[in-house]
């Protein structure tokens, strides 16, 4: 097996023009500091990733997704990947409520994307679309792609959601772009990159962060949620 990376969640085989994603079963919080491993984690997120990425595909949105190999892989297009965490909001969470103040829960007036440098030594610094031109990491008219796109597949998430009674609260998306140099959704989705509430029930890493217990009680609920999508 020709594995070309491996980070805290995912290891990328690399298959020619195209990969294959392995989810593996860690949990990680705190830019590392907290670790753990829980056994089908990694079936859990990708089945999620597939079926939320189909649903995307087939609202337009262009994804990285080929096809679900269970338990536990995905083979996805090959993606240059951007270092970006793109972060779509629809209510105050997290850390915009520890930078900008405000309650957790509140809504914002619309839909908010922002951009943080996917570095852990520098504890993914938020930035603006100017340093992201400066400093080289994409430009302008790609950058202004990405908010487009990530606003578009944040809205229809949170419609699914919301037709099961789940409140969408933000996510993190990653891009890359593809062999012709198209923007595309890459990476995951699942209750690691999403905050998803029902009346103050969390069904998000949340659970893991603020230490309640194991997360994947919940993340089956929202598995069996996403299985009313068809791969
Ligand atoms: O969760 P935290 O307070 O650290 O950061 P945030 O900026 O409020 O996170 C916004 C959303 O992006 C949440 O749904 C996080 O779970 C997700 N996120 C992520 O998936 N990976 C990160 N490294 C940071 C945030």
């Amino acid at each position: 097996m020709n594995i070309v990376s491996e980070g805290k969640t995912k290891k990328v085989e690399d298959l020619g023009t195209e990969v294959m994603l392995h989810f593996k079963d860690d949990i990680t919080a705190g830019d590392g500091a907290k670790h753990d491993v829980l056994q089908n984690k990694g079936a859990i997120c990708s089945e999620i990733t597939a079926r939320l990425m189909k649903y995307l595909n087939e609202k337009g949105i262009y994804t990285m997704y080929l096809e679900y190999l269970p338990p536990n892989k995905i083979r996805a297009r090959k993606l240059k990947m951007i270092p970006l965490e793109v972060i779509v909001r629809f209510k105050k969470a997290g850390s915009f409520v520890r930078r900008y103040g405000g309650n957790e829960g509140e809504d914002l007036p619309s839909p908010l994307v922002e951009f943080t440098y996917k570095s852990d030594t520098l504890h993914d610094p938020l930035m603006c679309v100017e340093h992201l031109e400066v400093l080289g990491i994409t430009t302008k008219e790609i950058a202004q792609s990405i908010i487009q796109q990530a606003k578009e597949a944040g809205n229809y998430l949170k419609e699914f959601f919301e037709s099961h009674s789940i409140e969408l609260w933000d996510m993190k998306f990653e891009f890359g772009l593809d062999l012709d140099g198209k923007v595309c959704l890459g990476d995951e989705i699942s209750p690691d990159t999403m905050r998803l509430r029902k009346s103050g029930e969390i069904f998000d890493k949340d659970i893991y962060r603020r230490d309640l217990g194991n997360p994947l009680e919940k993340y089956e609920v929202v598995l069996k949620l996403c299985q009313s999508i068809d791969l």
